[in-house]
This record gives C-alpha cells, structure tokens and sequence, in this order.
C-alpha cells in the first residue's frame, strides 16, 4: 500500500506542475466543446490524463483505467485506476484557485488508495484504506459542528451546465436559509476534501460522475464523514453526493429530499 500511495502522490505534484507551467502560456484557442457550449475541456486536461495515463501504465502494465478523458481500458481488471486529470476546468480557464487532479486506485471497484492536488492551492489530499487522511502530510479529520444552523456547505450545479431540467435550483434554495453559510467551488473533488479537513461540515450534487468524486468520497470517509446518495444508500454519484461530519447528514438529507 506504501508503494501505491508513493506512487499517486507524485504523479500528482506532477500532473499540478504541468497544470501551472501550462497556465503561463495558456490562452482561450485552448479551449473546445465537448457536447453543450458550457461543457468545455482545454487540451492541457487531455495532456495531463495522457501523462497519467503514460505514467500509470508504465508502473502497473496490467491495471484498468478509467478517465474523463480517456475513457476505460481493460474493463475487467482486478485493480482500476479513475482519473479526473482537471475537476473544475472553468476555474483552470478563468485561473482561480480551486481546480484539482483527482486520483483513485480502484481494487474490485472499491477505492484503495486516492489523491486529490490542487496545485494553486498546493495543497495535496490523500487517504488509504483503513489508515486515515491527510492533507500535505499531516493527518485531517471531520468538523464537529451538530446543527445545520452552525454548517458552512457547498454545493456545485454540474445539472444547471448539463442543461438538465431536475436541477439543483430549488435543493439550493431551501439550504441557503438553513445554514450558516453556503460555498461553491467549482471542483466537487476539492468539495468533498474540504468536507474531509473540516473546513465544510457538508456538500452535496446531482449528477456527478465516478472520477470527479472517487478520491474525495475515500478521503471523506478516512476522515471520519460519511458519503451517501440523497436516499442515504450507496448509489454514489448516480442518485447524487451527500458528503457530510456524519453529525449533520440526516438533517441535510431530509431538507434535499423535502421537495423537487
Ligand atoms: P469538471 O470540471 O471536471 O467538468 C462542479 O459543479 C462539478 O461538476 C465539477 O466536478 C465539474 O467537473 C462537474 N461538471 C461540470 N460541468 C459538468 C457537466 N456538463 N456534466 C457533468 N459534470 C459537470
Ligand atoms: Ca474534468
């Protein structure tokens, strides 16, 4: 497991160093459209799954892997690795902070070993099974705040730029008057590491897929949180992302589902 951890932490610095080095020059003729005119992706997101891609297969020839970008390769592979190479391309345009790499080694689907690497922030996450998480080496855990009323929760709107008609809209609306205070980052990986520290006691989305959440629901959970879907069961990302202290989730659940 060392080894693995080893491993995934340096491919993340590395993959965050070839994410700002390509900022400096980075202009909007990098940018295309995958399907809608908000769903963007820059070719520095395809260099970086390339290198992960590269970098992964080199050490472990015979691992799955399953990108953004990329797609999944060797599907019935006992160990998968799930790669978001930027979770929160609109902030990497518009070079705000909060953007990461998201890396999951997957062994029969369940998460073993993740990272998460915001490299503006420099800020590096990471969990294994059964040992905890940390954040830039030292270990982090959960808030321990009881009440809504005393949470600060985020959110993110991946449905409002999918065009979807069951949006987040009227779930956002209900929390915001319930809670401290409400946060979006942009980056549902870096949601859900900032649930894991415990400088959010909660976050939740619809509409996520696995490599924007595997490393961080490993993460939330190795920090003590809890991850479910919005019923409270464990059909994460597909029936939505509630990340929570553990404390908070049964008031949360019940707003979410108090309601379209
Ligand atoms: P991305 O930056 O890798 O696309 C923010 O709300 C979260 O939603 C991010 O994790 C973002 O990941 C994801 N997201 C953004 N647009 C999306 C879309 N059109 N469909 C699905 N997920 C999206
Ligand atoms: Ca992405």
């Amino acid at each position: 497991m060392t080894d693995f951890i080893n491993f995934i932490k340096t491919i993340a610095r590395e993959a965050g160093r070839i994410a700002l080095t390509e900022r400096r020059q980075f202009d909007d003729a990098r940018i295309y459209a995958k399907g809608t005119d908000t769903d963007l992706v820059t070719d520095v997101d395809r260099k970086i799954e390339k290198f992960l891609f590269d970098a992964i297969h080199r050490q472990y020839p015979d691992h799955g892997f399953y990108g953004e970008e990329t797609g999944i390769t060797r599907p019935g592979s006992e160990y998968r690795w799930v790669i978001d190479p930027i979770d929160g391309t609109i902030s990497y345009i518009h070079d705000c902070h909060f953007y990461s790499i998201s890396i999951s080694l997957q062994r029969h689907k369940k998460n073993i070993a993740s990272a998460v690497y915001a490299p503006k922030l420099d800020e590096l996450f990471h969990a294994a099974k059964d040992n905890g998480a940390e954040l830039n080496g030292r270990p982090i855990r959960v808030s321990s705040r009881p009440t809504l009323r005393t949470s600060l929760v985020s959110t993110g709107f991946a449905c409002v730029r999918a065009k979807l008609a069951a949006n987040n809209l009227a779930k956002f609306a209900r929390v915001v008057p319930k809670v401290r205070a409400i946060r979006r980052t942009g980056s549902a990986a870096l949601d859900l590491c900032n649930v894991a520290c415990g400088r959010f006691d909660g976050f939740w989305e619809l509409h996520l897929n696995q490599y924007d959440i595997a490393a961080g629901q490993l993460i939330v959970e190795e920090a003590g949180g809890l991850v479910t879907d919005l019923t409270g069961g464990d059909h994460v990302p597909a029936e939505g992302t509630v990340a929570t202290n553990r404390l908070i989730h049964n008031d949360l659940l019940k707003l979410l589902n108090d309601g379209p």
